[in-house]
């Protein structure tokens, strides 16, 4: 049966101390991704972007699962009866919501909780910074029930995993225990359940005290570079960097260097200055 609740209901939200927190709410069905999730997903997320209370985004699952994926019911077989222009919309709403959020504004971190399968990848690599508890379990399951890894699935494993780990897994349908997706870099930490929150927020704050407009060029030039030879990578750079300046990052600058340099109040290797 379709999920009979409103598409509000499907996303779960609060900011607390400058940290959004984000939930996948449809813990009865492991937090899969319906039309209706993905469509509020994209409403949350661009309602949070430029909320001044909102300085980091944290994704996360109500429940055992961050995200079992797409919704075999709703974003798939519902959508196949109803024809070609019912699959191409349930695919832009789910693929824009991730772009959106891989592009955010402002620094995001998966904190993957339980299962997260196949499309759930794409939420995975929007996010900036990844961690998961120990017993979370991470599978491109596409395999086992013979379709190919999509909704870039295959992408996010080829790009964060070594070849040979890449292609076993997308292969093999085999699932990654935490531990094991941290062993091969998926994930940023594995944790026992009950110190994830706890990491999570340490790393908050320390992203909250960073300057906003520097942390936004950084996280968008680290994506942008890994597509750019070197030469073009470096013109990027600095252009990106004259372009932060128009954002009061020249200013910043000054402040930091005259902190360092004059006051001796701070040293740029061991912290941020004093915004
Ligand atoms: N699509 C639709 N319904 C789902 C999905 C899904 N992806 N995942 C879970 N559910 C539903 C189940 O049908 C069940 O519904 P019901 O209560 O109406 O019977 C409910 O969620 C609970 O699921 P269970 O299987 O009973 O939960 P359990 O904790 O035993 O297992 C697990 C969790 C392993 C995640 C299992 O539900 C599962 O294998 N789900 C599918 C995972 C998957 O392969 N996702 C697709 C990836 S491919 C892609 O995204 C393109």
């Amino acid at each position: 049966q379709p999920d009979p609740r409103p598409q509000e209901d499907t996303v779960k939200y609060e900011v607390v101390d400058g940290v959004a927190w984000v939930y996948f709410n449809r813990p009865d069905k492991r937090n899969c991704m319906s039309p209706k999730l993905n469509r509020q997903m994209k409403i949350v997320i661009e309602d949070l972007e430029f909320r001044d209370d909102v300085q980091v985004l944290v994704l996360t699952g109500e429940g055992s699962a961050w995200s079992a994926g797409m919704d075999l019911l709703e974003y798939f077989r519902m959508a196949e009866q109803e024809g070609l222009h019912a699959i191409r919309s349930n695919q832009r709403e789910a693929y824009s919501w991730w772009e959106r959020l891989r592009w955010f504004e402002k620094p995001t971190v998966a904190m993957i909780n339980g299962w997260c399968f196949g499309g759930a990848y794409g939420p995975l690599f929007a996010c900036d910074l990844a961690y998961c508890s120990d017993d979370a379990q991470f599978g491109l399951s596409e395999i086992n029930w013979a379709i190919l890894p999509g909704g870039g699935a295959s992408k996010v494993a080829a790009e964060l995993l070594p070849f040979r780990d890449a292609m076993y897994h997308a292969m093999m349908g085999e699932n990654l225990t935490g531990p094991e997706a941290a062993k091969l870099r998926m994930v940023n930490e594995s944790l026992p359940a009950d110190k994830l929150k706890e990491r999570v927020l340490e790393v908050c704050e320390v992203l909250k005290k960073k300057d906003s407009q520097a942390l936004r060029a950084t996280k968008w030039a680290m994506r942008r570079v890994t597509e750019m030879t070197y030469d073009n990578a470096e013109d990027y750079l600095i252009r990106a960097q004259e372009a932060l300046n128009q954002f009061g990052g020249l200013e910043s600058r000054k402040e930091a260097t005259r902190q360092f340099l004059d006051a001796k109040t701070f040293k740029p290797g061991l912290g941020a200055f004093d915004k």
